[in-house]
């Protein structure tokens, strides 16, 4: 199904392009622990791709590599055609990359809107001398801003609660805020760490539909950890398993669901 250069259609009639981000022999350790063992795979533009696995096979620490969090103690992170070099968190992000965190990190005695607006701080210019010497580009860049975080308030349909201050809400719609900050940032790639983790059915079926929503909406290729597999065969177009740091298995919904490895490793337990 996958052409290397040109990328591939889904079941579903949608495009996914060429790959955008390429982890090649990717190794992490912490001292003697090896979360990460030379794993190596592609993420497609367009695409949604998830990362799963039991607990402790280093899905967070994967996805903390992609965003900067983490160096890998080997291997190469490839980003738009070109090796990246050792960089920041906020450097990644600079470049595009948005992620939300699998214990939320939001700030708590904020707003909802203050909050989706510290995810434009990666693309504020002007610092706090022109800001003082050249107002009218601070001003215009506050207003550009706040225009694109309220788009994004309408979108995840937060507008009710774009006053009240973060601590207030409850938990699925602080994991909704907590996603309408990366939206904010207009990132290329999404990394999602188990974004319906400790939810209800029924907010489940919410931030499912607006993960769709956004990756139909502004073509943002997203990778994800999901624990639930029913919502990775649901939304995914490729998934990549991992087990004690090891990848045993990578393909579509169907093809992983039917490798024996992955089977033994994951699908037969209960989670
Ligand atoms: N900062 C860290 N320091 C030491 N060990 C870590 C750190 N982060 C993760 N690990 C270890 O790496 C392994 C993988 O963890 P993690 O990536 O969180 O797994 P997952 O997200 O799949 O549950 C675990 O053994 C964990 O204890
Ligand atoms: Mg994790």
């Amino acid at each position: 199904m996958t052409d290397q250069a040109e990328g591939y259609t889904t079941a579903d009639g949608r495009k996914i392009g060429g790959v955008v981000m390429e982890m090649k022999n990717i190794t992490l350790r912490f001292g003697g622990v090896v979360a990460i063992h030379n794993i190596s795979f592609d993420i497609r533009e367009g695409e949604i791709r998830a990362i799963i696995g039991p607990n402790g096979a280093g899905k967070s620490s994967m996805l903390n590599v992609i965003s900067g969090f983490y160096t890998p103690s080997e291997g190469e992170v490839w980003y738009k055609g070109a090796k990246r070099p050792p960089m920041k968190p906020y450097e990644v992000a600079r470049q595009g990359v948005a992620r939300t965190f699998q214990n939320i990190a939001l700030f708590e005695g904020m707003s909802v809107l203050d909050n989706v607006m510290t995810g434009r701080l990666t693309h504020m210019k002007a610092g706090i001398l022109p800001q003082m010497i050249w107002k009218g580009r601070a001003e215009a860049e506050e207003t550009e801003n706040r225009i694109i975080a309220e788009r994004v308030i309408d979108f995840l349909e937060i507008q009710h609660i774009r006053k009240t201050p973060v601590a207030r809400l409850p938990y699925g719609l602080k994991k909704r805020v907590e996603l309408a900050r990366a939206l904010a940032a207009e990132p290329t790639i999404l990394l999602l760490d188990e974004p319906m983790a400790g939810m209800n059915v029924e907010e489940k079926e919410d931030m499912c539909r607006f993960i769709l929503d956004v990756n139909d909406e502004f073509g943002t290729t997203i990778a994800l950890i999901e624990h639930d597999m029913g919502v990775v065969m649901d939304l995914s177009d490729r998934v990549v398993v991992m087990d004690y740091g090891k990848k045993i298995g990578d393909g579509s919904p169907d093809e992983v669901r039917n490798n024996q490895d992955v089977i033994d490793a994951y699908l037969g337990v209960q989670h």
